[in-house]
């Protein structure tokens, strides 16, 4: 009958413990260094905009370019662009430039998204009837609140800058709900 008499020849727990560890962690440090690029493709890029803003993007994902936006529009029209979080935001035309706000166009009620309309002057949410005026403040419901609002800048790029709106609602003079 064969014994392992020698010691050496059988790990003792602390070397197999050691063995083990780091056989995991070589085994987990090249599973996560191959699935990186996996999940980073599904992490969308940060905008490069500061302080957790975000650059107005068009409906193919390019920047909004406020001098082509501006080009045939009227003070008044507004346009949907994507703006934070992706969210789609009405970017509104002022004299020779843009309003330094945007509009968020998901209804506060069950999150449709709102059309304007312009022979109304309103934005009015074919779901339910909700309507907003022009700057988006709640004038009939079933919605509770207000369409919610960033500020809206235009850069040196000539695009434009939107940033969290967390001042009081100048439409309401309450706290901005959605800050
Ligand atoms: S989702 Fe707009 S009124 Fe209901």
């Amino acid at each position: 009958m064969t014994q392992l008499t020698n010691s050496a020849d059988v790990p003792d727990l602390g070397r197999r413990q050691f063995m083990n560890l780091l056989t995991f962690g070589t085994i987990s440090g090249m599973v996560l260094g191959a699935a990186y690029p996996f999940i980073a493709y599904f992490v969308p890029p940060a905008s490069g905009a500061a302080g957790g803003g975000a650059t107005a993007k068009d409906a193919q994902g390019n920047d909004v370019k406020v001098s082509a936006f501006l080009a045939g529009k009227a003070k008044g029209d507004r346009e949907l662009a994507q703006g934070l979080k992706g969210d789609p935001t009405y970017i509104v035309v002022a004299d020779a430039t843009i309003v330094n706000y945007g509009i968020n166009a998901i209804c506060t009620h069950l999150g449709c998204v709102v059309p304007w309309n312009k022979a109304e002057n309103k934005f009015m949410c074919p779901c339910h009837g909700s309507q907003y005026d022009e700057a988006g403040k709640m004038v009939r419901g079933p919605a509770p609140k207000s369409l919610a609002l960033a500020h809206a800048t235009v850069t040196e790029n000539d695009t434009v800058e939107l940033t969290p709106w967390t001042e009081t609602d100048f439409r309401t003079d309450e706290p901005a709900w959605w800050a």
